[in-house]
C-alpha cells in the first residue's frame, strides 16, 4: 500500500478538497497517512489569503528537504490556492515541487501524479469553465483516527463574485459558480445514511446560492438558499444539524432570518464576516452594506432565534483606518455582542484592488489594534459562557475529548465545546443529547449528561472506498 499525508493550509474550502484529494488517489490505491516519514506522496494544500499564508508553504517545504534527499522517490505535490494564483511558473521557484493542481483540477492529480513518478514535473492549475462539484461517498471511519465521523461538509457554490478590495480569493477561485440543489440534497442525503449527523454547506459566500439554471439579471437579485435550507431540512429529516459557511451579510435577507426562526435544524449560532465596524472603511473594503444595516440584520436574526450567537472575521489595519475607524470596530463589536472574532492584520496581496492603496497603518498598530480587538470580544465570551451555567444544551457529540479518558466532548447548538465524563464502555461519539452546563471554563463548557444514547454508539458499518465521481 502506498501512503499519502495531505497537509491543509487554508478555510474550509481547502479543507474540503483535502479529502476529495485523498479520494481522488485512493483509486490508485493511497492510503492517508499523519507522517511525513511514512508518506510515498506528500500533498500541500495551500492558502494565498494573507502573505503569511504563503510563508508557511515555504517553510514546510524546508522541512521536507531532507526527507527527499534520503529517499528521492518521494514526489511532493502543491495543491490549492498558491497554484491557482502562480500557475506553472512557480515550479521553476521551488525546486523540490513534482507536481501542481489548482482547487479545480482535483480530477487531473492522480494522472500527473503517475507521470512524474516516472520522471518529469507537471502542473494543471487552469480553473474549469464548467464546474464540477466532487461529491463523496461516505466513509465508514476516518483512515487514521478510525473513529466514525459525524461531519462533513459539501460544497453548495465555488468561486467569488464580490471583489472586496483587499482579498485575492477571486482571482484563485474564479467566477461563482453554483451546484444544482438536487445535487446538493443528493450527496447530503447519502453522507447522512452513512452516518453523518451534521452537514456544513460551503462556498465563499454560501447565502449567495441559486439554482445556476436561473436566469439572473440584476447583481442584486434575491438569493435562493433560504429555499435549499429548507428544502434540505424537508427532504433529509434524519440530519441534527445544518451549518453553512462563509455567508455575506448582503445576502442575510428576510427570507434567510426568518429560516433560522422557524428550522430547529438550522444551529443558534452563525458566523458572519463584517470585517469593519466604519462605513468608511467598508466602503473602501466595497463590501456593500453599511454599518447599521449589519447591526439591524443581526438583531433581527437574534429576535427570531433566541439565544443565538454570532462570530466574525474582522481585519485590523486597512489602508486608511483611522484610530477612530477603528474604534467604530471595537464600539460594533460591543452593539452585535460577538462571543468569538477571527482577526487579521491587513496584508496586502496581487491581484487585488487595494494594492493601489497605501498599507500605511504601521505593524505595530496593527499588532496592538489586535489585541484590543481580542480583548473586545473575549469580554462577551466570557460573560457568555459564564452566563450558561445552570442552562441545558443539546450537545452533538464528535469523540472523546483530548483531555482525558472517560471524557468525550461535543458542540452545543450554539457551537460552544462540551466536555462530559461518559458512563463506562459508552461511546457517546455521533449522539445528540441533552446536557446541564456545569462549568465555564477558558474556553470551554463541561456539563453533566441528562439522558444517554438509546442505541450504543458508534453504528458499526462496513469500511467501504470512498468513490469520487465527476
Ligand atoms: N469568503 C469568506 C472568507 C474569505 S477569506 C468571506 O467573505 O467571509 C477569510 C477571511 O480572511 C476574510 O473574511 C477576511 O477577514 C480575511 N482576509 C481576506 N483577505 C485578507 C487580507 N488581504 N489581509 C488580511 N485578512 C484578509
Ligand atoms: Fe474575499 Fe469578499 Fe469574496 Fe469573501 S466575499 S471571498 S472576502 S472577495
Ligand atoms: Fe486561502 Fe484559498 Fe481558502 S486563499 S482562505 S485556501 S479560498
Amino acid at each position: 500500500m502506498k501512503r499519502v499525508l495531505v497537509h491543509t493550509f487554508g478555510c474550509q474550502m481547502n479543507a474540503h478538497d483535502s479529502r476529495r484529494i485523498e479520494e481522488a488517489l485512493s483509486a490508485d490505491g493511497y492510503e492517508p497517512t499523519d507522517l511525513a516519514e511514512h508518506a510515498d506522496l506528500i500533498v500541500l494544500n495551500t492558502c494565498s489569503v494573507r502573505e503569511k499564508a504563503e510563508h508557511k508553504l515555504v517553510s514546510a517545504l524546508g522541512k521536507l528537504r531532507p526527507l527527499k534527499s534520503d529517499r528521492p522517490e518521494l514526489r511532493i505535490v502543491v495543491a490549492g490556492c498558491m497554484a491557482s494564483e502562480h500557475g506553472p511558473k512557480l515550479l521553476d521557484r521551488l525546486d523540490l515541487v513534482d507536481v501542481m493542481v489548482g482547487p479545480d483540477n482535483i480530477p487531473e492529480l492522480a494522472g500527473l501524479v503517475r507521470k512524474a513518478q516516472a520522471g518529469g514535473r507537471y502542473a494543471a492549475t487552469a480553473l474549469d469553465e464548467e464546474p464540477r462539484f466532487l461529491t463523496a461517498e461516505p466513509r465508514a471511519q476516518h483512515p487514521i483516527t478510525g473513529r466514525p465521523e459525524t461531519s462533513a461538509y459539501v460544497t453548495v457554490m465555488k468561486g467569488c463574485d464580490e471583489r472586496c478590495s483587499y482579498c485575492i480569493v477571486p482571482h484563485t477561485r474564479g467566477a461563482e459558480k453554483y451546484r444544482p440543489a438536487h445535487d446538493i440534497v443528493r450527496e447530503i442525503a447519502s453522507l447522512v445514511s452513512g452516518g453523518v449527523r451534521e452537514i456544513t454547506l460551503l462556498g465563499q459566500t454560501v447565502n449567495s446560492w441559486h439554482e445556476p439554471t436561473r436566469v439572473t439579471g440584476a447583481d442584486d437579485e434575491e438569493s435562493q438558499f433560504p429555499e435549499l435550507l429548507r428544502r434540505i431540512a424537508a427532504e433529509v429529516p434524519g440530519l441534527a444539524r445544518l451549518r453553512y459557511t462563509s455567508p455575506h451579510p448582503r445576502h442575510l435577507t428576510l427570507a434567510l432570518i426568518a429560516a433560522h426562526a422557524e428550522l430547529p435544524m438550522l444551529p443558534a449560532h452563525v458566523h458572519m464576516p463584517v470585517q469593519s465596524g466604519s462605513d468608511r472603511v467598508l466602503k473602501r473594503m466595497i463590501r456593500r452594506y453599511r454599518r447599521d444595516e449589519y447591526i439591524e440584520r443581526t438583531n433581527a436574526l437574534k429576535a427570531g432565534r433566541p439565544g443565538l450567537t454570532l462570530a466574525t472575521d474582522i481585519i485590523v489595519g486597512f489602508p486608511g483606518e483611522t484610530e477612530d475607524d477603528f474604534q467604530q470596530t471595537l464600539s460594533l463589536v460591543d452593539a452585535v455582542q460577538f462571543i468569538t472574532v477571527f482577526g487579521f492584520k491587513y496584508s496586502p496581496r496581487p491581484h487585488t484592488p487595494a494594492l493601489k492603496l497605501e498599507d500605511d497603518v504601521p505593524e505595530t498598530v496593527k499588532s496592538e489594534r489586535l489585541e484590543r480587538l481580542f480583548t473586545a470580544v473575549d469580554v462577551h465570551q466570557r460573560r457568555h459562557l459564564d452566563a450558561l451555567i445552570g442552562a441545558r444544551a443539546h450537545v452533538l457529540f464528535e469523540g472523546p475529548s483530548k483531555s482525558g479518558a472517560g471524557k468525550f466532548q461535543g458542540r452545543s447548538e450554539r457551537h460552544e465545546i462540551v466536555h462530559v465524563d461518559a458512563p463506562d464502555g459508552v461511546d457517546l461519539t455521533g449522539a445528540l443529547l441533552p446536557v446541564e452546563i456545569t462549568q465555564a471554563n477558558k474556553r470551554s463548557l463541561a456539563g453533566r449528561l441528562l439522558d444517554l444514547p438509546t442505541a450504543q454508539q458508534p453504528v458499526k458499518r462496513p469500511m467501504r472506498l470512498p468513490v469520487v465521481t465527476v
